[in-house]
């Protein structure tokens, strides 16, 4: 079979080394050019313990280093801000990517400054960025040079949000998302919040008054009804190292149908799983796999409670990116990314 040769620029970080491992996986795509920062010049095997074979014996590249010409694909796993140049570099060089930071996320730069509190260097690239919810993308994806990997809260939280904005049904001015993610979801930096001692035996709350994902939340769950949606989203880190579990407080018109709205949104969707109505997930149900777990909790006739459980690192962003990057390449969606969740 063909091979496809891809770049990883940030692979020494905890969603670069994922996409490693499911790259070392997928019968068309292959590992030629892994690029770090601080790790530059070392080899891969030297930073992250997991590597073995001919990755572990790969050079890890600077940042800015140039990539190898026959490099069809780049992916720009890197820290926001860092990645809008990198993504411009290879899109003048010709080469697509899928681009799993926040920096091509958003539709205006007023939006992305709000969020970020800094300036985009490319500002212009926003209006042919494809935001890639696959689920809800699939052609612009396919015919994307430039995709945006959503970010893991909103993965979660718009999957089981999208179909109900699209009914008119949800009352979208007070949406309340309580989530929770594992340790990986802050990455591999050093930061003494994620220190053993300071996440063991401990759950706590983070990113208030304001997350940035909520203006992503906002954005795209906008783009799926019309009317304004307002989002109070308060996430929690676990003491685990990856998984996130969801819970969207929602009330609305009818909640009885919601359940087979969801059903049958997802009824062929190869990784969105709607369970049997009252049945809730766990992020034991899909960590290690590409999947989103959906429940719902009908209250009474206007109050429901969804749970949406992703694996950060998997369908909140490598596994995504992957699957994005099939349909990119006319592939089969699914490709490389069939493995069910590690149990126990
Ligand atoms: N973790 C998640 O669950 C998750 C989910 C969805 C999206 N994301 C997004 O994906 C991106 C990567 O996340 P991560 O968790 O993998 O981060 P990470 O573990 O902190 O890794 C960051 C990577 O970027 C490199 N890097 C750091 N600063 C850089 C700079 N100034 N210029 C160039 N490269 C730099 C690092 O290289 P060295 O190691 O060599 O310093 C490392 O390879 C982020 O934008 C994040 O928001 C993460």
């Amino acid at each position: 079979m063909i091979k496809i040769p891809v770049a990883i620029l940030g692979s020494t970080g905890y969603t670069g080394a994922e996409l490693i491992r499911l790259i070392e996986n997928h019968p068309v795509f292959e590992v030629a050019h892994l690029g770090a920062h601080s790790q530059a010049g070392k080899m891969a095997g030297e930073v992250m313990p997991g590597c073995a074979g001919k990755i572990a014996d790969m050079r890890l590249a600077a940042a800015d280093a140039e990539l190898p010409e026959d490099v069809a694909l780049v992916f720009t796993a890197l820290p926001h801000g860092a990645a809008a140049n990198s993504v411009k570099k290879a899109l003048d060089a010709g080469k697509k990517v899928v681009d799993l930071s926040a920096d091509f996320r958003h539709q205006s730069h007023d939006t992305y400054r709000a969020a970020y509190g800094v300036e985009h260097p490319h500002p212009e690239l926003f209006s042919e960025a494809v935001y890639g919810l696959t689920e809800f993308s699939r052609q612009q994806v396919a015919s994307g040079r430039l995709i945006a990997n959503p970010g893991c809260y909103p993965t979660s939280s718009l999957l089981p949000l999208a179909p109900l904005v699209k009914t008119g049904l949800l009352d979208t001015s007070s949406i309340i998302i309580d989530a929770k993610s594992g340790a990986s979801g802050a990455g591999r930096s050093a930061n003494v919040g994620l220190l053993y001692c300071e996440l063991n035996e401990s759950v706590k709350a983070y990113g208030l008054p304001r997350h940035r994902h909520a203006w992503e939340m906002e954005e795209w769950a906008l783009g799926f009804g019309g009317e304004p949606v307002k989002v109070r989203f308060v996430p929690h880190i676990l003491p685990m190292n990856r998984g996130m579990l969801t819970t969207l407080h929602l009330s609305g018109q009818d909640t009885g149908s919601w359940h087979g709205v969801l059903q049958e949104t997802f009824a062929n969707e190869p990784f969105v799983r709607v369970l049997p109505a009252g049945v809730l997930p766990s992020t034991a149900g899909v960590s290690g796999s590409n999947r989103c777990d959906i429940g719902i909790a009908v209250l009474g006739e206007h109050e429901a409670v969804i749970v949406s459980c992703i694996d950060n690192l998997l369908k909140g962003a490598s596994g995504q990116a992957i699957q994005n990057a099939n349909l990119m390449f006319g592939l089969d969606e699914t490709m490389g990314l069939s493995m069910h969740a590690l149990w126990p």
